[in-house]
């Protein structure tokens, strides 16, 4: 067996002999030349085929390979300015490994087209550079937590009760029982909390979204924290830290990636904490005076008045305060200003919308429970809950950062579907 480097390694060889394996991603030829470029998940290389060379069989073969068929090489590297990615091997032998049928996605497909053909799309050079961020995003926001001593936390899937409202849960059959996919880590995390104090969770989360829109997902996957002994202010400094970190690794680690989805890394830069922080009162204040939309106080932001508030911001902003009686039950009122509560919204800048939700944590089961009733609950299912505040209660926080608004907002996607390998959506779960 020959010893097989990346294309990434071979072009860092330089010259000399090299042997490679990868997909054909460009093919063009003469009688007497044929060109691949190949590619494998570091980089592309071009490859030249010569008839005299190989000779007249093999190159007959070399004529018959098309695009996202398979195959080794063996040849020499070189520089060649005029190669795609400034190198160029000579082959001097090849082996195609697996064949291909003529392509089924050729150029300009619509986006539902290439929803369709998702088991092939991924491997595209977007897919691609879209996953690497995607990496880059979920191991940042690990790296962050590890590096400031929280602890990774498994939450279960299958949980008994909602939190984050009743109307976009999905059921399962759970045996004899009726339960739900999770929709946030939220209460398991907060049990947790008076044990390990410090922790986090990247886990996949569901929500029967009715609405068929570019920032929604029906499987979308929560990075979480949450951490004892603090409250709204310390849990803004973690947000805002985490997502400057991660948006500095993504420009540390992904320049070639940022190139091909086309994002400006320069914009990326300019975004470094700290990030402008509004109440929600002086963000319909803004509305108001800059955009002339009057919104009554007490109603939640929707897109367009987030779109519209983010005219005015090119990097996140921090949103606090939101009216007490339209939060979830758990966040708690503000003692400073109790018509509003302890709870924090990230919106992302150019239309990307919440990135992140998040608040202090209601210690008042009292208050808890006529929340709950307002929302249609039956407050008994939620004893177990409770008693993480009877037996020795303390105060906590914590947050869900969506990771696919993140990586859609970091990769300048026109869809949140690009950011997920294979999207599910109200209208969408094949292939
Ligand atoms: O604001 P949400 O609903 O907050 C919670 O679930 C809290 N329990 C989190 C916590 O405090 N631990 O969701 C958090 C984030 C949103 O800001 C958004 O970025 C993302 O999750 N999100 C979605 N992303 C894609 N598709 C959906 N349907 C989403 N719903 C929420
Ligand atoms: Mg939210």
């Amino acid at each position: 067996m020959a010893n097989y480097l990346s294309i990434k390694e071979a072009m860092q060889q330089g010259n000399g002999s090299v042997s490679i394996h990868g997909w054909v991603w460009r093919e063009r030829g003469s009688n007497q030349l044929k060109f691949l470029v190949l590619r494998d998940s570091t980089n592309i290389i071009q490859c030249v085929i010569e008839k005299k060379v190989v000779g007249e069989e093999k190159f007959a073969v070399a004529d018959k390979i098309q695009i996202e068929a398979s195959i080794e090489v063996h040849g020499t590297i070189k520089t060649e300015p005029r190669a795609p990615s400034g190198f160029e091997i000579a082959v001097k032998d090849f082996n195609v490994v697996g064949e291909c049928d003529t392509y089924p996605i050729t150029k300009d497909q619509s986006p539902e087209f290439l929803l369709d053909m998702r088991h092939l799309w991924i491997r595209s050079r977007k897919m691609q550079a879209i996953l690497k961020i995607r990496n880059t995003v979920m191991q940042a926001f690990r790296n962050f937590y590890l590096q400031n001593s929280f602890f990774e936390f498994s939450p279960p899937i299958l949980q008994p009760n909602q939190s984050e409202g009743g109307s976009t849960l999905f059921e399962v059959k759970y045996y004899n029982d009726k339960i739900f996919l999770t929709q946030s880590w939220q209460f398991y995390a907060e049990a947790a909390v008076s044990g390990l104090e410090r922790l986090f969770c990247i886990s996949p989360c569901f929500r029967a979204e009715k609405s068929k829109t570019s920032r929604h997902l029906s499987e979308f996957w929560m990075a979480e924290m949450e951490q004892a002994w603090i409250g709204l202010p310390e849990l803004i400094d973690s947000i805002e830290g985490c997502i400057a970190f991660i948006v500095k690794e993504v420009v540390e680690k992904n320049p070639e990636e940022l190139k091909i989805v086309g994002q400006d890394i320069e914009k990326l830069k300019k975004i470094t904490a700290p990030f402008p922080k509004i109440t929600y009162t002086e963000a319909l204040k803004i509305l108001k005076e800059k955009e002339g939309m009057e919104i009554e106080w007490g109603k939640d932001l929707r897109t367009i008045e987030e779109d519209a508030l983010m005219n005015h911001f090119d990097r996140p902003v921090i949103v606090t305060n939101y009216p007490k009686e339209i939060m979830a039950f758990y966040k708690p009122a503000d003692p400073k200003d109790p018509k509003t509560a302890l709870c924090v919204d990230v919106l992302a800048p150019e239309g990307y919308g919440e990135i992140v939700g998040g608040s202090q944590r209601d210690l008042d089961v009292e208050a808890m429970k006529k929340f709950l009733e307002r929302d249609g609950e039956k407050s008994d299912n939620y004893q177990w809950y409770f008693d993480t505040r009877i037996y020795g209660k303390v105060p906590h926080a914590g947050y869900g950062m969506g990771i696919e608004r993140v990586v859609a907002w970091i990769c300048h996607l026109d869809n949140i579907k690009d950011a997920i390998p294979f999207p599910r959506t109200m209208l969408r779960f094949r292939p």
